[in-house]
């Protein structure tokens, strides 16, 4: 297990330069490390540079970079083992595939220092299903990001069976080293908490629109000038306590709890039929209006910036901002 302090970490491997990856990279790369990138596609590096320049490196001058930092300190590698042989840290950000994740964790374990910890960003499997035939499973924990990851601060932490309690901690604090905020979770819950939420609205997104109950553009509408809104400014829970008026949560429950047993929910995921999932990308264009995507993500990551910077100075962003310390 790794002796070495957040701060002085130096050098970072990260595997596979997709959305995510190449976006950890440039975060990484913004608090002043080096970064080795390995991607087997070899259109990889010009795509990734691309949007470096045209999305990512704006967002960062703005964010403000470490000093010393620079663009130049990311350079592509063309094996795995070249981006993590010397590395301190590595961020692991191949597709979902669990065949993949097992057999990249294995070939990072095996080339990386010993000591190194290694972080999956996948958004759903546990590390006891990907940790196969590992020499240092300890040092292997899940780091569950959101996009864009440079700017949206949370990341789920979480062990797995056999990842050790030094490891899971220095990975929480290595993160918020970086100006992250961890969710250091100890149980291996499924979809872990972010995704499992924007799991059930999907589900019910789905089923809205297989049975013709709603649009894409009317699903998308109600929840950006409704509850999205204040899940901007505060989580769905306070949302609550603060619909109760005075009473607070206790008179929300016993006010809604009723409705709660209302059939307005249908758990079961819905068939992704082909005709379903026509339907979701068909409105999803129609609604964007065909904006390029990049053009999309760049004024979204100047209005995260503005929010970040809104939200940052309020009491209420920082009420029980540090979930750890909840108590069960
Ligand atoms: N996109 C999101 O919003 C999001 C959010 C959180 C977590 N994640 C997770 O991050 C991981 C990466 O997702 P993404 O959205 O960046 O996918 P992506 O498709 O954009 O990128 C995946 C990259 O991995 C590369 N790759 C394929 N096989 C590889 C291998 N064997 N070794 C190294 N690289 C390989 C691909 O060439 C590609 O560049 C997934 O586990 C995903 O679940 C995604």
């Amino acid at each position: 297990m790794t002796k070495i302090l957040p701060e002085k970490i130096e050098r970072v491997g990260i595997i596979g330069a997709g959305v995510i990856g190449g976006a950890w990279a440039a975060h990484f790369m913004r608090h002043g490390m080096r970064v080795k990138i390995y991607d087997p596609d070899p259109a990889a590096p010009a795509q990734f540079e691309t949007r470096l320049q045209n999305t990512i490196m704006p967002t960062l001058e703005k964010l403000g970079m470490k000093t010393g930092a620079s663009a130049a300190n990311i350079t592509f590698v063309s094996t795995l083992e070249q981006a993590v042989a010397a590395a301190q840290f590595v961020q692991e950000n191949t597709p979902e595939r669990l065949p993949i994740k097992i057999a990249t964790l294995q070939a990072i374990d095996a080339a990386a220092p010993a000591e190194t910890i290694i972080a999956s960003s996948t958004s759903g499997y546990l590390m006891s299903e990907m940790a196969i035939n590992l020499q240092h499973p300890e040092r292997c924990v899940v780091a569950h990001p959101f996009n864009p990851v440079y700017l949206m601060p949370v990341v789920e932490v979480v062990a797995g069976p056999d990842t050790s309690d030094e490891a899971h901690q220095w990975a929480v604090d290595f993160y918020r080293y970086t100006g992250k905020q961890p969710l250091k979770l100890t149980k291996e819950v499924p979809g872990f908490v972010a995704d499992r939420l924007m799991e059930a609205v999907l589900r019910e997104a789905l089923h809205m629109i297989d049975n013709d109950m709603a649009t894409v553009e009317e699903i998308d509408m109600a929840v950006r000038y409704g509850p999205g809104l204040r899940w901007a400014l505060m989580g769905p829970l306070t949302v609550l306590h603060l619909a109760g008026g005075e009473g607070g949560m206790a008179h929300c429950i016993n006010q809604f709890g009723p409705s709660l047993a209302a059939p307005w929910t249908f758990l079961p995921a819905p068939e992704l039929t082909d005709s379903l999932a026509q339907k979701v990308v068909d409105g999803c264009e129609r609604l964007t209006e065909n904006t390029p995507i990049a053009e999309m993500e760049a004024e979204r990551d100047q209005l995260l910036i503005a929010l970040l910077a809104m939200l940052e100075k309020s009491k209420l962003w920082h009420i029980g901002n540090r979930a750890e310390k909840a108590t069960r």
